[in-house]
Protein backbone atom coordinates (compact mmCIF):
# COMPACT_ATOMS: atom_id res chain seq x y z
CA UNK A 1 0.00 0.00 0.00
CA UNK A 2 2.50 2.28 1.09
CA UNK A 3 4.66 1.51 -1.93
CA UNK A 4 1.84 1.67 -4.35
CA UNK A 5 1.40 5.72 -2.92
CA UNK A 6 5.08 6.01 -3.22
CA UNK A 7 5.23 5.12 -7.11
CA UNK A 8 1.93 7.11 -7.73
CA UNK A 9 2.94 10.14 -6.21
CA UNK A 10 6.17 9.81 -8.60
CA UNK A 11 3.85 9.86 -11.73
CA UNK A 12 1.67 12.60 -11.02
CA UNK A 13 4.99 15.04 -10.44
CA UNK A 14 6.61 13.56 -13.75
CA UNK A 15 3.58 13.88 -15.75
CA UNK A 16 3.36 17.60 -14.25
CA UNK A 17 7.19 18.05 -15.60
CA UNK A 18 6.58 16.04 -19.00
CA UNK A 19 4.38 18.87 -20.00
CA UNK A 20 7.06 21.28 -19.65
CA UNK A 21 9.56 19.27 -21.00
CA UNK A 22 7.86 18.41 -23.83
CA UNK A 23 7.73 22.61 -24.89
CA UNK A 24 11.19 22.68 -23.42
CA UNK A 25 12.79 20.88 -26.00
CA UNK A 26 12.15 23.82 -27.91
CA UNK A 27 14.49 26.27 -26.08
CA UNK A 28 16.57 28.56 -28.60
CA UNK A 29 19.33 29.56 -25.97
CA UNK A 30 20.75 32.42 -28.17
CA UNK A 31 17.27 34.13 -27.82
CA UNK A 32 17.47 33.37 -24.43
CA UNK A 33 20.67 34.96 -24.09
CA UNK A 34 19.24 38.64 -25.61
CA UNK A 35 16.21 38.79 -23.88
CA UNK A 36 18.83 38.49 -20.67
CA UNK A 37 21.34 40.24 -21.12
CA UNK A 38 19.35 43.05 -23.33
CA UNK A 39 15.34 42.28 -22.01
CA UNK A 40 12.83 42.54 -24.33
CA UNK A 41 9.67 45.06 -24.98
CA UNK A 42 9.20 46.88 -21.35
CA UNK A 43 10.76 43.79 -19.50
CA UNK A 44 14.44 44.83 -18.20
CA UNK A 45 17.02 42.79 -18.53
CA UNK A 46 17.58 39.93 -16.28
CA UNK A 47 21.05 40.88 -15.78
CA UNK A 48 20.35 44.63 -14.11
CA UNK A 49 19.10 42.19 -10.89
CA UNK A 50 20.13 38.53 -11.51
CA UNK A 51 23.98 39.56 -12.28
CA UNK A 52 25.76 39.05 -15.62
CA UNK A 53 26.80 36.09 -14.69
CA UNK A 54 23.45 34.80 -13.06
CA UNK A 55 25.02 34.00 -9.93
CA UNK A 56 22.13 35.81 -7.96
CA UNK A 57 22.49 39.33 -5.84
CA UNK A 58 22.60 38.88 -1.97
CA UNK A 59 21.94 43.22 -1.79
CA UNK A 60 19.06 42.64 -4.12
CA UNK A 61 17.67 39.49 -2.53
CA UNK A 62 17.60 37.81 -6.19
CA UNK A 63 18.90 34.27 -6.61
CA UNK A 64 21.00 32.82 -8.68
CA UNK A 65 20.16 31.10 -12.23
CA UNK A 66 23.19 30.16 -13.55
CA UNK A 67 22.99 26.06 -13.93
CA UNK A 68 19.48 25.80 -12.26
CA UNK A 69 17.28 22.79 -13.50
CA UNK A 70 15.68 23.64 -17.11
CA UNK A 71 12.57 22.10 -16.19
CA UNK A 72 12.56 24.20 -12.98
CA UNK A 73 13.05 27.52 -14.32
CA UNK A 74 10.46 27.00 -16.90
CA UNK A 75 7.86 26.19 -14.26
CA UNK A 76 8.81 28.71 -12.11
CA UNK A 77 8.45 31.57 -14.99
CA UNK A 78 5.06 30.01 -15.89
CA UNK A 79 3.87 30.34 -11.90
CA UNK A 80 4.54 34.04 -12.06
CA UNK A 81 2.96 34.06 -15.19
CA UNK A 82 -0.30 33.13 -14.05
CA UNK A 83 0.05 33.90 -10.24
CA UNK A 84 0.40 30.67 -8.73
CA UNK A 85 4.16 31.71 -7.44
CA UNK A 86 3.54 35.44 -6.06
CA UNK A 87 6.79 37.95 -5.61
CA UNK A 88 5.87 39.26 -2.42
CA UNK A 89 8.21 41.92 -2.50
CA UNK A 90 7.68 43.84 -5.61
CA UNK A 91 5.58 42.15 -8.12
CA UNK A 92 8.76 42.41 -10.42
CA UNK A 93 8.82 38.72 -11.50
CA UNK A 94 5.37 38.24 -12.19
CA UNK A 95 5.13 41.55 -14.68
CA UNK A 96 7.89 40.18 -15.97
CA UNK A 97 7.01 36.50 -16.75
CA UNK A 98 3.68 38.11 -18.10
CA UNK A 99 5.67 40.35 -20.30
CA UNK A 100 7.56 37.32 -22.02
CA UNK A 101 5.91 34.80 -24.49
CA UNK A 102 6.06 31.02 -23.47
CA UNK A 103 8.51 30.63 -26.09
CA UNK A 104 10.25 33.52 -24.54
CA UNK A 105 10.45 31.74 -21.37
CA UNK A 106 11.48 28.51 -22.45
CA UNK A 107 14.42 30.22 -24.51
CA UNK A 108 15.54 31.82 -21.35
CA UNK A 109 15.56 29.24 -18.83
CA UNK A 110 17.80 27.28 -21.28
CA UNK A 111 20.06 29.96 -20.97
CA UNK A 112 20.10 30.19 -17.83
CA UNK A 113 20.60 26.56 -17.27
CA UNK A 114 22.91 26.32 -19.70
CA UNK A 115 25.57 28.98 -17.56
CA UNK A 116 28.11 27.52 -14.82
CA UNK A 117 26.89 25.34 -12.21
CA UNK A 118 30.44 26.07 -10.70
CA UNK A 119 30.20 26.60 -6.59
CA UNK A 120 29.84 30.58 -5.79
CA UNK A 121 28.91 30.75 -2.67
CA UNK A 122 27.08 34.07 -0.99
CA UNK A 123 30.05 36.60 0.84
CA UNK A 124 29.04 35.97 4.42
CA UNK A 125 30.90 39.42 5.61
CA UNK A 126 28.57 41.26 3.10
CA UNK A 127 25.33 39.13 4.28
CA UNK A 128 26.02 40.33 7.62
CA UNK A 129 26.85 43.91 6.39
CA UNK A 130 23.73 44.26 4.66
CA UNK A 131 22.19 43.50 8.24
CA UNK A 132 20.90 39.66 8.23
CA UNK A 133 21.22 37.07 10.88
CA UNK A 134 23.70 34.65 10.06
CA UNK A 135 23.55 30.90 11.16
CA UNK A 136 25.62 27.58 12.31
CA UNK A 137 27.10 26.33 9.13
CA UNK A 138 27.87 22.75 10.70
CA UNK A 139 24.26 22.75 12.22
CA UNK A 140 23.02 23.38 8.82
CA UNK A 141 24.79 20.71 7.57
CA UNK A 142 23.34 17.98 9.96
CA UNK A 143 19.49 18.89 9.10
CA UNK A 144 20.64 19.13 5.28
CA UNK A 145 22.61 15.43 5.27
CA UNK A 146 19.74 14.12 8.12
CA UNK A 147 17.07 16.14 8.72
CA UNK A 148 16.26 16.81 12.93
CA UNK A 149 13.99 13.63 12.80
CA UNK A 150 11.98 13.93 16.54
CA UNK A 151 11.28 17.71 15.08
CA UNK A 152 9.73 15.97 11.83
CA UNK A 153 12.09 17.84 9.35
CA UNK A 154 12.97 15.69 6.45
CA UNK A 155 17.06 15.46 5.25
CA UNK A 156 17.22 18.21 2.08
CA UNK A 157 19.29 15.56 0.75
CA UNK A 158 15.93 13.00 0.28
CA UNK A 159 14.83 15.39 -2.57
CA UNK A 160 17.49 17.62 -3.13
CA UNK A 161 20.33 15.38 -3.94
CA UNK A 162 23.58 15.62 -2.10
CA UNK A 163 24.17 19.33 -0.52
CA UNK A 164 20.98 20.25 -2.55
CA UNK A 165 23.09 20.09 -5.96
CA UNK A 166 19.33 19.72 -7.35
CA UNK A 167 17.54 16.54 -8.68
CA UNK A 168 15.56 17.15 -12.26
CA UNK A 169 13.37 17.66 -13.04
CA UNK A 170 11.16 18.62 -10.11
CA UNK A 171 14.11 19.31 -7.34
CA UNK A 172 15.75 22.83 -8.08
CA UNK A 173 19.36 23.37 -7.10
CA UNK A 174 19.82 24.30 -3.80
CA UNK A 175 23.51 24.22 -2.85
CA UNK A 176 25.67 27.16 -4.17
CA UNK A 177 21.82 29.27 -3.50
CA UNK A 178 22.22 33.03 -2.35
CA UNK A 179 22.15 33.09 0.89
CA UNK A 180 19.54 35.90 1.42
CA UNK A 181 17.57 34.57 -1.07
CA UNK A 182 17.33 30.69 0.42
CA UNK A 183 16.21 32.40 4.30
CA UNK A 184 13.49 34.51 1.84
CA UNK A 185 12.30 31.27 0.23
CA UNK A 186 12.12 29.56 3.74
CA UNK A 187 10.14 31.52 5.36
CA UNK A 188 7.73 32.18 2.45
CA UNK A 189 7.04 28.45 2.66
CA UNK A 190 6.37 28.76 5.64
CA UNK A 191 4.04 31.46 6.19
CA UNK A 192 2.40 30.10 2.89
CA UNK A 193 3.09 33.07 0.98
CA UNK A 194 5.10 30.63 -1.63
CA UNK A 195 2.80 27.73 -2.20
CA UNK A 196 3.57 26.59 -5.61
CA UNK A 197 5.40 23.23 -4.52
CA UNK A 198 3.44 20.58 -5.90
CA UNK A 199 1.48 18.70 -3.23
CA UNK A 200 2.55 21.04 -0.96
CA UNK A 201 6.13 19.31 -0.19
CA UNK A 202 7.64 22.27 0.36
CA UNK A 203 5.09 23.80 2.66
CA UNK A 204 4.96 20.53 4.69
CA UNK A 205 9.28 20.55 5.23
CA UNK A 206 9.07 24.22 6.08
CA UNK A 207 6.31 24.51 8.90
CA UNK A 208 9.25 22.80 11.33
CA UNK A 209 11.69 25.24 10.85
CA UNK A 210 12.43 27.66 13.48
CA UNK A 211 14.36 30.84 12.41
CA UNK A 212 17.52 29.39 13.47
CA UNK A 213 17.15 26.47 11.40
CA UNK A 214 16.31 28.51 8.54
CA UNK A 215 19.85 30.83 9.11
CA UNK A 216 21.56 27.58 9.75
CA UNK A 217 21.05 25.65 6.72
CA UNK A 218 21.02 28.47 4.03
CA UNK A 219 24.55 29.40 5.76
CA UNK A 220 25.56 25.47 4.75
CA UNK A 221 24.08 25.73 1.85
CA UNK A 222 25.40 28.79 0.38
CA UNK A 223 28.76 27.08 0.36
CA UNK A 224 27.68 23.56 0.01
CA UNK A 225 30.02 21.84 -3.11
CA UNK A 226 28.28 20.01 -5.37
CA UNK A 227 30.78 16.79 -5.04
CA UNK A 228 31.94 14.64 -2.31
CA UNK A 229 35.71 15.27 -1.32
CA UNK A 230 38.14 14.24 -3.28
CA UNK A 231 35.60 12.94 -6.25
CA UNK A 232 34.84 15.52 -9.22
CA UNK A 233 32.34 13.53 -10.37
CA UNK A 234 28.57 14.03 -9.74
CA UNK A 235 26.99 10.85 -9.35
CA UNK A 236 23.57 10.78 -10.93
CA UNK A 237 24.07 14.14 -13.01
CA UNK A 238 21.31 15.15 -14.45
CA UNK A 239 20.26 14.34 -17.89
CA UNK A 240 18.25 17.29 -19.35
CA UNK A 241 20.57 19.97 -18.23
C1 LIG B 1 14.09 44.28 -10.91
C2 LIG B 1 14.79 43.08 -10.56
C3 LIG B 1 14.57 41.82 -11.39
C4 LIG B 1 14.62 41.68 -12.76
C5 LIG B 1 14.86 42.75 -13.81
C6 LIG B 1 14.44 40.27 -13.03
N1 LIG B 1 14.28 39.58 -11.86
FE1 LIG B 1 13.94 37.56 -11.68
N2 LIG B 1 13.78 37.77 -9.65
C7 LIG B 1 13.90 38.95 -8.96
C8 LIG B 1 13.60 38.72 -7.56
C9 LIG B 1 13.63 39.77 -6.44
C10 LIG B 1 13.31 37.33 -7.43
C11 LIG B 1 12.87 36.59 -6.17
C12 LIG B 1 11.40 36.85 -6.07
C13 LIG B 1 10.56 36.02 -5.16
O1 LIG B 1 10.71 36.12 -3.95
O2 LIG B 1 9.69 35.27 -5.70
C14 LIG B 1 13.44 36.76 -8.78
C15 LIG B 1 13.21 35.43 -9.06
C16 LIG B 1 13.35 34.86 -10.32
C17 LIG B 1 13.19 33.45 -10.64
C18 LIG B 1 12.89 32.34 -9.66
C19 LIG B 1 14.15 31.49 -9.51
C20 LIG B 1 14.05 30.39 -8.51
O3 LIG B 1 15.10 29.84 -8.14
O4 LIG B 1 12.95 30.02 -8.10
C21 LIG B 1 13.41 33.31 -11.99
C22 LIG B 1 13.36 32.04 -12.81
C23 LIG B 1 13.71 34.63 -12.51
N3 LIG B 1 13.66 35.55 -11.49
C24 LIG B 1 14.00 34.88 -13.84
C25 LIG B 1 14.17 36.17 -14.38
C26 LIG B 1 14.30 36.44 -15.79
C27 LIG B 1 14.34 35.37 -16.87
C28 LIG B 1 14.41 37.79 -15.93
C29 LIG B 1 14.52 38.60 -17.22
C30 LIG B 1 13.45 38.40 -18.17
C31 LIG B 1 14.35 38.37 -14.58
N4 LIG B 1 14.20 37.34 -13.67
C32 LIG B 1 14.42 39.72 -14.30
C33 LIG B 1 14.24 40.18 -9.48
C34 LIG B 1 14.36 40.48 -10.84
C1 LIG C 1 9.70 16.04 0.02
C2 LIG C 1 10.64 16.66 -0.89
C3 LIG C 1 11.39 17.88 -0.39
C4 LIG C 1 12.22 17.97 0.73
C5 LIG C 1 12.52 16.89 1.76
C6 LIG C 1 12.79 19.29 0.71
N1 LIG C 1 12.32 20.00 -0.37
FE1 LIG C 1 12.81 21.91 -0.88
N2 LIG C 1 11.63 21.81 -2.54
C7 LIG C 1 10.86 20.72 -2.92
C8 LIG C 1 10.20 21.01 -4.16
C9 LIG C 1 9.25 20.08 -4.92
C10 LIG C 1 10.59 22.32 -4.54
C11 LIG C 1 10.21 23.08 -5.81
C12 LIG C 1 8.83 23.67 -5.71
C13 LIG C 1 8.46 24.46 -6.95
O1 LIG C 1 8.13 23.83 -7.96
O2 LIG C 1 8.53 25.68 -6.90
C14 LIG C 1 11.48 22.80 -3.49
C15 LIG C 1 12.04 24.07 -3.47
C16 LIG C 1 12.86 24.56 -2.46
C17 LIG C 1 13.40 25.91 -2.40
C18 LIG C 1 13.19 27.02 -3.42
C19 LIG C 1 14.31 27.00 -4.45
C20 LIG C 1 14.21 28.06 -5.49
O3 LIG C 1 15.18 28.20 -6.26
O4 LIG C 1 13.21 28.78 -5.58
C21 LIG C 1 14.17 25.98 -1.28
C22 LIG C 1 14.97 27.18 -0.78
C23 LIG C 1 14.12 24.69 -0.64
N3 LIG C 1 13.31 23.85 -1.37
C24 LIG C 1 14.80 24.37 0.53
C25 LIG C 1 14.75 23.11 1.15
C26 LIG C 1 15.46 22.80 2.37
C27 LIG C 1 16.39 23.75 3.10
C28 LIG C 1 15.15 21.51 2.70
C29 LIG C 1 15.60 20.71 3.91
C30 LIG C 1 15.29 21.31 5.21
C31 LIG C 1 14.23 21.02 1.68
N4 LIG C 1 14.03 22.02 0.76
C32 LIG C 1 13.67 19.75 1.67
C33 LIG C 1 10.77 19.51 -2.23
C34 LIG C 1 11.47 19.17 -1.07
Amino acid sequence: MHLITKVSTVATLFAASAAFAAVGSQGNIENGKNIYMNGKGDVPACNSCHGQDAMGDDALGTPRLAGQGYVFLVKQLEDYATDKRMDTTMYIMNTNAKGLSAQDRVDVSAYAASLSKELVSSDMAQVKELGNPVGVRHLGKGIVMYGAVSRGIPSCYSCHGFNGRGAAPIYPMIGGQKYVYLVSQMKKWRDGSRANDAMGQMQAVAKNLTDEDIYNVATYLTSAPRTTMGNSRVPGDYPDH
